[in-house]
């Protein structure tokens, strides 16, 4: 048995944004634009929005205090401005961080939830959410997921409803012309994630197996070319590759990489990709073991022989190392451990298990 649900109706392509009005148009008569300080400033995403809403009569306010990895207070600042203003729908608009905070700042307009209530729900319907990624990386235009920092838990936290997927997802690759190469790295990683662990999971489904391996093969191809000037027709297939990796992860989940990597970006400050990076190949040593059909499909797909050679690549493509003390293993192994991603995994992962993969990966 499965079920497949992807209600968020997505425009994807160069000019996309334009063609959106009648869609747009439906939600309301103004609109809380949330972005990060800069880039939606400058790489024409946001110019695009206020261009649409402006040809359809839609008022709009800005809120472009949205920090990496946002927070919980930010996302309260957000919304106090929404319901100040009495916005009718929120568009995010930037990499996962805006579009993730615009998503809880929607939940936030129409709910009253104190910090543990905003983890657990159960919520009433968000404003409608319009979601214009910048990077392609987190899929988080067409998922039902929101991940915050919660200071008050000490690491990153989704808040996750089906409430949350966006009505509308503007995918306009051209706004990624321009995105930094660590980023565009950091990025395609995350993807590769999504597709990778959505594959494997427990939760995987016929359905989502085909988007995943769709991904893995526009990704793959791209894999040994990340840095330098990108053209468009290669910026075009990386998002079209994350958006499919988001469509695998709304349906599949994500697992062992994820829950590990969070405790490695909220303590040791690595980005989200990069953290995810440094984990994937000892993750597919597991799955190697455990779901040795698929891992070697995955090979096959992306064309690496194992996950020795996979992580070889990756050494190279990211040379980080990250310094983790016994302390620090034993904390985040006890901290993944109290995840879902644990009993997501496709293996029988082990408080050892999980410490062994924090040890391999240290300096
Ligand atoms: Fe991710």
């Amino acid at each position: 048995m499965f079920s497949y649900e992807m209600p968020t109706k997505l425009y994807f392509g160069k000019g996309c944004v334009a063609e959106a009005g009648d869609d747009v148009k439906a939600l309301g008569s103004k609109a809380l634009l949330v972005t990060g300080r800069r880039s939606a400033k400058q790489n024409g995403s946001q110019a695009a929005v206020v261009s649409l809403l402006e040809s359809l009569g839609i008022e709009w306010v800005l809120f472009d205090d949205v920090e990496a990895n946002p927070s919980v207070e930010t996302v309260r600042k957000g919304a106090a401005l929404g319901r100040q203003e009495g916005v009718d729908f929120v568009v995010g608009i930037g990499g996962g961080s805006p579009m993730d905070a615009a998503k809880v700042i929607a939940l936030l307009c129409t709910n009253e939830l104190d910090d543990a209530a905003l983890f657990k729900g159960p919520y009433k319907a968000p404003l409608p959410i319009v979601a214009v990624p910048t990077t392609s990386g987190t899929g988080s235009e067409v998922t039902k997921i929101s991940v915050l920092t919660n200071h008050s838990a000490g690491t990153k936290q989704s808040v996750k409803s089906p409430l949350l997927y966006p009505k509308l997802a503007l995918a306009d690759p051209s706004f990624t012309m321009d995105v930094p190469e660590a980023v565009t790295i950091d990025t395609a990683i995350d993807a590769l994630s999504h597709a990778i662990e959505g594959y494997m999971a427990k939760a995987s489904t016929p359905v989502s197996d085909v988007w995943a391996e769709e991904a893995m093969r526009f990704l793959g191809v791209h894999l040994t070319n990340l840095r330098g000037h990108l053209p468009y027709a290669v910026r075009e297939d990386l998002m079209y590759a994350s958006t499919l990796a988001g469509i695998v992860i709304s349906q599949a989940g994500t697992t062992l990489v994820h829950g590990m990597g969070y405790p490695l970006t909220y303590y040791k400050g690595l980005s989200h990709g990069r953290a995810n990076g440094l984990l994937l190949p000892q993750y597919m040593k597991l799955m190697e073991e455990s779901m040795a059909d698929k891992a070697e499909r995955v090979w096959e797909i992306l064309g690496f022989s194992d996950a020795e050679d996979f992580g070889a690549f990756m050494k190279d493509l990211m040379p980080e190392v990250v310094e983790l003390s016994n302390e620090d293993v034993a904390k985040f192994t006890a901290m993944t451990m109290k995840t879902n991603s644990v009993k997501a995994t496709s293996y029988d992962v082990t408080a050892g298990v999980v410490s062994n993969i924090y040890k391999a990966i240290r300096r």
